[in-house]
């Protein structure tokens, strides 16, 4: 069959570390179950800075637009604290998403068994846990004009002189399509939608709930829908997790909501995301995966980054772009046998112990779980 193009951008930090395993399992994928996928890799983020002079080529950005998928590692790092705002890496990913016009970040947060007892909080309040946030990603407070950094010299009042300024806008159009792409995966799920805002003191946040009521009563009426605003959100996502199926919330408080979720699971390192647009003409969406962690400056270059949220977010690919849910349900199993064979990287030893292993060591057990080592 045609190949599927899957365009590779590690980034920088911990992201080439966690790439190189995932690598490997759609090496696998394409020895062992007959996939077909036409690899290319390119730069982004600090990489791609030390290379052209900005966080994206536009020939990489180009690839982009024109692949099946992309996969990204993560971008940043103290290399490149200093630069210019224009041209810092996280310039180059928010420009992928914004172009290739990604729209809704998906952000499951699933408790293996197997790491239940990790996670900071209880088990009982984590076990099972299976819950999707479907983060608003290229709008909001993110996006909006005016922004800048100004002087304020005719406010004698304001020490420093200056004001940082930035807006938070949507439109109803966004917030309507987001509502739908959350609606349409709680009906494959649990059939609840919790939308987040803060009507309370947000003009942008009574649209956004007067809007995802709208989606919600007139095409979506079967599904239940609740609004919280964030601040209790965050709070009840702490508290109770399990009350949640699916979460629908702004970019910011997205950005926000699926860290703190990370922590349910265990480890930031375990976490996949999806990021999708619209469906083009053969139906399948534009898209990008990238874990929800960072580029760990902390521990690059150290062989302790877990590659699982990496590995996790081509399962997603698998998903999403490629309609291959039995390959990605064979992989997200591998993942967790190898977690209850008690197979760790340092993120995941507490005090429980079990078994350290090195990134690489992570990714060659998956492995070897899917061929039923
Ligand atoms: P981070 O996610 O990089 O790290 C936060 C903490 O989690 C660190 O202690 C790190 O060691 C740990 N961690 C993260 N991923 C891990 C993994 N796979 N395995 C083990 N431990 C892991 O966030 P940060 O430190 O706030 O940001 C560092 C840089 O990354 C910044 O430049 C930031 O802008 C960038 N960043 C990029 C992305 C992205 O590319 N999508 C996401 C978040 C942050
Ligand atoms: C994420 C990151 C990004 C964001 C940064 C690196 C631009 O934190 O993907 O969660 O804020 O969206
Ligand atoms: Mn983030």
């Amino acid at each position: 069959s045609e190949p599927y193009s899957l365009l590779i951008l590690p980034g920088d930090g911990i992201g080439p570390e966690v790439m190189a395993e995932v690598v490997k399992v759609i090496d696998w994928f394409q020895a062992n179950r007959g996939l077909n996928f036409d690899v290319s890799h390119d730069l982004v983020g600090g990489a791609a800075y030390d290379a052209h002079g900005v966080p994206l080529a536009d020939d990489t950005m180009a690839r982009a637009q024109a692949a099946d998928a992309v996969l990204l590692g993560a971008v940043g790092g103290p290399k490149y604290d200093q630069l210019d705002f224009s041209v810092k890496p996280e310039r180059g990913l928010l420009r992928l998403r914004k172009e290739m016009d990604l729209f809704a970040n998906l952000r499951p947060a699933q408790c293996f068994d197997a790491l239940a007892d990790f996670s900071s909080l209880k088990r009982d309040v984590v076990a099972g846990l299976d819950i999707l946030i479907v983060r608003e990603l290229t709008s909001g407070v993110y996006f909006g004009e005016p922004r800048g950094i100004h002087s304020d010299d005719n406010n004698p009042e304001n020490e420093g002189g200056r004001v940082g300024i930035n807006t938070q806008r949507y439109t109803s159009g966004e917030i309507r399509r987001v509502a739908r792409a959350a609606f349409e995966l709680a009906k494959r799920r649990g059939n609840k939608v919790c939308s987040m805002e803060k009507a309370n003191v947000m003009e942008s946040g009574i649209l956004w709930r007067e809007e995802v009521q709208w989606v919600h009563d007139n095409e979506y009426p079967d599904v239940e829908l609740t609004h919280m605003y964030a601040d209790n959100g965050a709070m009840q996502l702490v508290r109770r997790p399990q009350q949640f199926d699916v979460i629908v919330t702004d970019n910011l408080f997205g950005d926000i909501l699926s860290d703190a979720a990370a922590m349910l699971t265990g480890s930031l390192g375990m976490l996949p995301s999806a990021s999708l647009g619209a469906p083009m003409a053969n139906g399948r969406p534009k898209a990008l995966y990238e874990p929800v962690h960072g580029s760990a400056p902390d521990i690059a270059g150290q062989g302790k980054a877990n590659p699982i949220a990496c590995i996790l977010s081509f399962a997603m690919a698998l998903r999403y772009s490629f309609d291959q849910g039995d390959a990605a349900a064979e992989l997200e199993q591998a993942v967790e046998k190898v977690l209850a064979d008690g197979v760790r990287t340092p993120d995941l030893m507490g005090a429980q112990g079990g078994i350290q292993v090195s990134t690489a060591q992570m990714g060659d057990k998956i492995i070897a779980a899917l061929a039923g080592g």
